[in-house]
C-alpha cells in the first residue's frame, strides 16, 4: 500500500518536472531521468484482481484460466489476488469488496450473471478501479474492456459438427435435443444464436427434426442430467444432441450409458476437457470446440497489466453490449472445432498432456488417434 502511494507521488513528480520543464534544454534531462524511476516503480504499483466464476460448470476456470493468468502476472512481476466465487453470488462481491480493500486497481471478472457483475464493475469504477469482463460480457455492465471468444462463432462450430457427425452416420430425419447453457450467461446466448443458425436451417428443410431445447440452469452437470433424462424418457427417439459445452455433454452421455445408446446418439461439447476429450476417444462424444486459453488468459492479463502500470492499453476491435448498445473494446479469439481425428491438436498445443488423457483404457485410442 505504501509502496503505491510513494511511486504515485513519484509518478507526479516527475509528471511536474515534465510540465515545468518545457521549453528549456536542461530541465528537459532533469525530466526525463526523473521519468524513468517513476516509471520502473509504476510498473509494480497496481495489483490486479481477478474472480473466476466457480469450478464445477467447466474443469477450465481452475485447471486452465488461473494457471495461465498466474503465469503471466508472475513473469510480469505485477501483483495479483485469483479467487473463485463457486457459484456463490453473494461471496463474488464479497471477494470484490476484498479486493478492492485489499488495494486492487484492476478488476477482472467472470461473471455469475449481468445483474450482480453489474454491481461489482459499479463500485469498483467508483472507486477508480478499473474493469475487464473475462470470457462472459456483463450486459449494461459497463466494464473498460471485453476478452473472449467469438462465441456466436463457437455455437456455429457446434452446429456444423453435430451435422458432420449425423451426416457420417447417415442420420435420417433425426430428432435433435438441445441441452443450452446458463440462460444468466451471455455467452450461453451467442453459443445458442450460432447453433440455431445451422440447425433452423435443417429443421425447416425437413432434414432434421426439432426436438426438446432446454437451458440448464448455472451450466450445473448434474442438473444437465437430469434435464436430459427427461427429454429422453419423452422423446426416447432423440437421435443427436447438441450439448453446450463438455459437462453438460458428459450429463446427457451418462443417460444415454444407461439406455445403451451411447456412441449411437451424437453429443458435442466445448473447452477440450480432458473428460471430454476421452469421451470423444471412446465415440460417446462427437465433438468438442477448443478455445486455447492460454491466449484469453495473455490477452486479459496483458490488458490488466497494461492497466496495473497506469497504461490505457489497446483493444483490437470492439463488441456491442446488445443490453446498453455501448461499442466495449474487445479482444475476440478465435475457437477450433475438435473430432476424433483431432484430438492431437489439442495435446499438440500444450492444453492438456498425454499422461491426463492416455490413461489406461484411453490408451491404445490415443494411439489409433496418432497422439504422440
Ligand atoms: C464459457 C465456457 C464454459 C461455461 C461454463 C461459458 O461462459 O465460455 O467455456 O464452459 O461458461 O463454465
Amino acid at each position: 500500500m505504501r509502496k503505491g502511494i510513494l511511486s504515485l507521488t513519484a509518478a507526479a513528480a516527475a509528471m511536474t518536472l515534465g510540465l515545468a520543464a518545457c521549453g528549456s534544454e536542461d530541465a528537459d534531462t532533469s525530466a526525463s531521468s526523473g521519468a524513468s524511476p517513476a516509471e520502473s516503480s509504476a510498473a509494480v504499483a497496481g495489483k490486479v484482481g481477478v474472480i473466476l466464476p466457480d469450478s464445477k460448470s467447466s474443469a477450465r476456470w481452475e485447471t486452465a484460466d488461473r494457471k495461465y493468468l498466474e503465469e503471466a502476472f508472475k513473469a510480469a512481476g505485477v501483483a495479483y489476488d485469483i479467487q473463485n466465487a463457486q457459484g456463490d453470488k453473494t461471496q463474488f462481491q464479497t471477494i470484490a469488496d476484498q479486493m478492492i480493500t485489499n488495494g486492487a486497481t484492476v478488476l477482472m471478472i467472470v461473471n455469475l450473471d449481468s445483474g450482480t457483475g453489474k454491481a461489482v464493475l459499479d463500485k469498483a469504477k467508483a472507486q477508480g478501479v478499473a474493469t475487464i469482463d473475462y470470457d462472459r460480457l456483463t450486459l449494461n455492465g459497463g466494464a473498460s474492456y471485453y476478452v473472449s471468444f467469438d462465441n456466436t462463432k463457437v455455437g456455429t462450430l457446434q452446429g456444423e459438427g453435430l451435422v458432420k457427425c449425423l451426416t457420417d452416420k447417415k442420420a435420417d430425419k433425426p430428432i435433435i435435443a438441445e441441452l443450452n447453457g446458463s440462460p444468466t450467461d451471455n455467452n450461453a446466448t451467442l453459443f445458442k444464436n450460432g447453433y440455431d443458425g445451422v440447425l433452423k436451417a435443417k429443421y425447416d428443410s425437413g432434414d432434421y427434426v426439432k426436438g426438446p431445447d432446454q437451458s440448464v440452469p448455472d451450466w450445473d452437470n448434474a442438473q444437465a442430467g437430469t434435464i436430459f433424462e427427461q427429454m429422453l424418457t419423452e422423446q426416447p427417439k432423440i437421435a443427436g444432441v447438441l450439448a453446450a459445452n463438455d459437462g453438460l455433454g458428459n450429463a446427457a452421455i451418462s443417460v444415454l450409458k444407461k439406455n445403451s445408446l451411447n456412441g449411437k446418439v451424437p453429443v458435442t461439447g466445448q473447452d477440450a476437457t480432458v473428460q471430454g476429450l476421452q469421451n470423444i476417444l471412446a465415440g460417446d462424444q462427437c465433438m468438442t470446440v477448443y478455445k486455447a486459453i492460454k491466449k484469453e488468459a495473455d490477452a486479459a492479463s496483458a490488458l490488466a497489466i497494461g492497466l496495473a502500470k497506469g497504461e490505457k492499453p489497446a483493444a483490437t476491435g470492439t463488441v456491442k453490449d446488445t443490453e446498453s448498445g455501448a461499442d466495449v473494446p474487445a479482444v475476440l479469439l478465435d475457437p477450433q472445432p475438435i473430432f476424433f481425428d483431432s484430438v492431437k491438436d489439442v495435446v499438440a498445443d500444450g492444453f492438456v498432456t498425454k499422461d491426463e488423457l492416455c490413461t489406461g483404457e484411453f490408451a491404445d485410442k490415443c494411439t489409433e488417434a496418432g497422439i504422440q
